[in-house]
């Protein structure tokens, strides 16, 4: 059954000709070794052209007519392609004439290597490309590119909405199920090359014995697909495991006690990557609480795992005490200062912009701003603030405005995604994290369209220049077809969906009015939570005169955080980008937008046609019916209705709740509340 359980590794039948041309350049598979990884990389060959054509290509030791052969410089020394900065990850793969006969060379440095290059080659099988005549060239752009699984012990995932969590710790580290076997092939297939097991919100737990040996079990069955494993660790561990009075980065115990614990991972994960760490942040204890930095807490623990070559993340997604000015500032007032005194195995991890996965945010002002500090990126995979499981709100592009974001720090073209490779200011460590959406339904991510977004982060991570489109072509191919009637159209409704979200839940640059707690549905209204930056009322500000969150320095001068010539634009509306207005000022209804209508009727406009374009996404979908399979062509047609009827509430609700504090009429032509 199409359930989506293959995601886009589903190899459907080709056509007689392409299955004819697939079978002509893969007659056999030739590779001199059979390490783990070389037969995974054999296997997933042998298992995709047998679904794909029918036939599975034989084994052979040396590269025959029509082979795939799979070499590294150690199985085969003189290798007709060079494989310089191809690195430990990178591949090539070429088209040669060996000894008068056609043959597909898929060479690497590594095994790990290779079976990238096959992950490649298959995707090249999939979506009807050509297959003769190939030299490709690639490696990946940033070093680690890692899932964080916001993973509960108990099986429950924060702000997962696919099912319970796929780590099964009652039966680990005995039973492994071959799901695991299916997340590395996935992975690896996208080259992901870490996975953080565990929740950010962490507990103590996961750091004794018996957890240490299931991390340990999944990393054996990781390994052979080049995926290493991490883990998120409580700061108190110390004390709540084992009693210690302190948890002060600098009190020599505490040194001890994350040394022994490094030594006792590394015992049972001898390729273990490090920790993540949530610290001083939404209630997690952290160095603050004992008058110590971010940098001392985070070199504490580097030292801990440095000798055995592991790195700590450390997060910036920090908001301690009350911020009634303003949440956005906090993370840079934190984190600035301390440029140039994290260890060399440190990275900081930021999330894409300042306040939390909003579906739309302006980058994060620290991207560019702490030159000495290798920054990772953090996305969110999972769709905690754009409609969750159903909505149809492809992540791709918004992934990709936020790398080609430009932060001037270096002057003009200084973007996001060269502070995260680590080309701007010449890092070697470099990161990428995506918070997974994946658990245990049958389709991992809860919607067949959900799949896209795990696959486009993992794709942007190793190179940050694919555009979403391309991505989302891709696949869109792999997914349901190659056929262009089908791909077109699915790219076509996917490429606007997230700026049709945007449209419909916070246009204009608006923010933050979702549902307190679950982050679902429309809540303007909300103010009177303990906290003020967690009202919405304290994001859109709207008054009887206007709406908006006034940054500038009438305001709370938010955007001096950004480079000066940034800042400068963002100081003044009518050059600030109007996606983002309302983030950056406070501005009255009758503001002129540069559509020349006022800034209430440009609001409603917008709501209007976030609600039109999920209607026209329905019409798409309909319309291709009989291109794609009845079980998730019903899966989608379903999720399309529940997602229109949430549009149409979130613009009403909107609407009605700005009109009870501005007390305007709808603007001509604007549809009624349904
Ligand atoms: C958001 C999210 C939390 C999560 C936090 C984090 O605030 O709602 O569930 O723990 O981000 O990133 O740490």
């Amino acid at each position: 059954a199409e359930d989506g359980y293959d995601l886009w590794l589903r190899y459907a039948p080709a056509d007689q000709a392409r299955a004819a041309d697939i079978s002509a350049h893969a007659r056999a598979i030739a590779s001199r070794t059979n390490s783990p990884t070389l037969r995974a990389a054999s296997q997933e060959l042998q298992r995709a052209i047998m679904r794909m054509t029918g036939t599975a290509p034989a084994l052979a030791e040396t590269p025959t007519a029509g082979a795939l052969w799979l070499a590294t410089p150690d199985t085969a020394p003189a290798l007709p392609v060079s494989l310089k900065a191809l690195g430990t990850e990178g591949y090539a793969i070429r088209s040669i004439d060996q000894g008068g006969q056609p043959v597909t060379l898929i060479a690497a440095n590594s095994d790990i290597g290779v079976l990238h290059g096959v992950f490649h080659w298959l995707r090249l099988a999939q979506t009807g490309a050509a297959l003769d005549r190939l030299d490709i060239r690639s490696a990946p752009r940033i070093g680690l590119r890692l899932l964080n699984h916001w993973d509960n012990l108990n099986g429950t995932v924060e702000r997962g909405y696919a099912g319970m969590s796929i780590w099964d710790w009652w039966r680990l580290p005995d039973y492994k199920g071959p799901r695991y076997t299916d997340y590395a092939r996935a992975n690896a297939s996208i080259g992901i090359n870490g996975t953080v097991l565990n929740n950010v919100n962490a507990k103590a737990d996961s750091l004794t014995a018996p957890y240490i040996a299931k991390a340990a079990a999944l990393a054996d069955i990781f390994r052979p697909y080049g995926i290493r494993v991490y883990l998120s660790v409580k700061w108190t561990a110390p004390m709540e495991l084992d009693g210690l009075e302190t948890a002060d980065p600098l009190d020599p115990q505490v040194a001890a006690w994350w040394k022994a614990k490094a030594d006792d991972i590394y015992r049972a994960i001898p390729d273990f990557g490090g920790f993540l760490v949530k610290a001083n942040s939404e209630g997690q204890p952290g160095p603050q609480d004992y008058d110590r930095t971010h940098a001392d807490g985070a070199n504490m623990l580097a030292a801990a795992v440095k000798p055995h070559g592991g790195i700590v993340m450390w997060r910036a997604f920090v908001y301690a005490h009350d911020n009634p000015d303003d949440r956005a500032k906090q993370a840079f007032a934190d984190f600035k200062p301390l440029d140039g005194q994290f260890a060399d195995n440190v990275l900081v991890q930021v999330k894409n912009g300042a306040i939390d996965f909003q579906p739309r945010e302006p980058f994060h002002p620290l991207f560019g701003a702490m030159p000495k500090t290798p920054l990772m990126m953090e996305f969110q995979i999972t769709k905690e603030y754009l409609g969750q499981s159903t909505h149809l709100t492809y992540l791709g592009p918004l992934f990709e405005e936020t790398l080609d974001a430009d932060t001037y720090a270096k002057g003009k073209g200084s973007t996001v995604a060269k502070v995260v490779d680590g080309s701007l200011d010449g890092h070697r460590l470099t990161g990428i994290a995506g918070v997974a959406n994946i658990g245990v339904d049958r389709d991992w991510s809860g919607s067949i369209f959900n799949q896209a977004d795990w696959y486009a982060f993992g794709r942007l991570a190793w190179d940050p220049d694919l555009t979403a489109e391309s991505i989302a072509r891709e696949w869109a191919a792999m997914t349901f077809s190659p056929d262009p009637r089908l791909v077109q159209p699915v790219v076509v409704m996917m490429m606007g969906s997230r700026e049709a979200a945007v449209d419909y839940m916070t246009p204009l640059g608006l923010a933050h009015v979702m549902g307190t707690g679950h982050h679902y549905g429309p809540a303007p209204w909300v103010s009177d939570l303990a906290r003020p930056e967690w009202n919405p009322v304290y994001y859109h500000k709207a008054d009887a005169r206007g709406i908006g969150f006034d940054r500038t320095r009438s305001g709370s001068n938010a955007i001096a955080q950004y480079a000066p010539a940034l800042a400068r634009r963002l100081a003044d509306p009518a050059t600030t980008p109007e996606s983002e207005l309302l983030w950056f000022h406070h501005l009255p209804w009758d503001y002129r937008l540069k559509s020349g209508e006022t800034l209430w009727n440009g609001l409603v406009h917008r709501y209007d046609r976030g609600v039109a374009y999920v209607a026209d996404m329905q019409r798409t979908w309909n319309s291709l019916r009989p291109l794609v399979d009845p079980e998730r062509f019903a899966q989608t047609q379903a999720f399309l209705a529940i997602q229109h009827r949430e549009a149409q509430w979130w613009r009403d609700a909107s609407i009605a709740y700005f009109q009870s504090i501005n007390h305007l009429p709808l603007p001509a032509g604007a549809a009624p509340p349904a």
